[in-house]
């Protein structure tokens, strides 16, 4: 039996910087290929003052069932955890889980969230979602006790109605949203409005590699993540669940 240790500094600490959303875990799909190039991101997240790292490789219903996705996990886990050195951020196991039609269905989905806690991140369709999605995506949040949060939002607005938000914030979905919605003159501004109205609950820096897609953490203004460190700890408060279902992998 492979234990699957999930190290965590003291979160209930007021000013705590999670990145909820990376590509680190080495060989697991288009992010870090090798041990020494997920080792690089993490010195990076460290030196732009991160916290907590979440390790959330994409999942891909057509590419493997949850189990063999965990079974996989578990190997670039131990191939990195191997090789982890003092002064890294805390690290905590998850996955980036796509929609699929059915996925209320599939009750492996809920070890698919983010160790210790009951957060499913869930990556949409690219496209503008259909009634049947929405009703969907409603469904899943609360299923097996789950609280989804929305991947990166923003790619999703220009395609979707404002009424389309509202329902989904009504029904009690979270939504994480990307640095870059934070760094493009465009968006900024609908940026820092949303985290302060409390409609985003996390950032990432949705980190893939060494070159273009690496953390920008110091590109993110201090206000915006002095508001995001205080939400976020209290956030992940809520959404701590220490069952322990994922502790423990064979
Ligand atoms: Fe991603």
């Amino acid at each position: 039996m492979a234990e699957l240790t999930v190290i965590t500094n003291n979160m209930s600490e007021s000013k705590y910087l999670i990145d909820f959303h990376t590509h680190i875990l080495p060989g697991m799909d288009d992010g870090a290929k090798d041990v020494e190039e997920s080792l690089w991101l993490l010195r990076q997240e460290a030196l732009q003052g991160v916290d907590e790292v979440f390790l959330t490789p994409h999942f891909y219903a057509s590419q493997n069932s949850p189990m063999e996705f965990l079974k996989r996990r578990n190997q670039s886990w131990k191939n990195l955890s191997a090789c982890l050195e003092p002064g890294l951020p805390a690290l905590r196991l998850g996955a980036e889980v796509q929609y699929f039609d059915g996925i209320c269905s599939v009750e492996e989905i809920r070890h698919l969230r983010i160790v210790g806690t009951n957060l499913l991140l869930l990556e949409m369709p690219f496209s503008r979602w259909t009634d049947r999605i929405i009703s969907n995506v409603i469904e899943l949040n609360g299923l097996w006790g789950l609280q989804v949060v929305l991947a990166h939002i923003e790619r999703y607005m220009p395609m979707q109605t404002d009424a389309v938000w509202e329902r989904l914030r009504a029904y009690g979905v979270w939504m994480q949203s990307n640095i870059s919605f934070f760094e493009n003159w465009r968006t900024k501004r609908k940026a820092a409005s949303l985290l302060t109205r409390g409609q985003i609950q996390f950032m990432g820096s949705d980190c893939h590699d060494r070159t273009v897609r690496c953390p920008k953490w110091d590109r993110v203004p201090n206000q915006v993540k002095n508001v995001l460190m205080t939400n976020s700890a209290s956030m992940m408060m809520q959404g701590l669940n220490t069952d322990g279902v994922h502790l423990e992998y064979a």
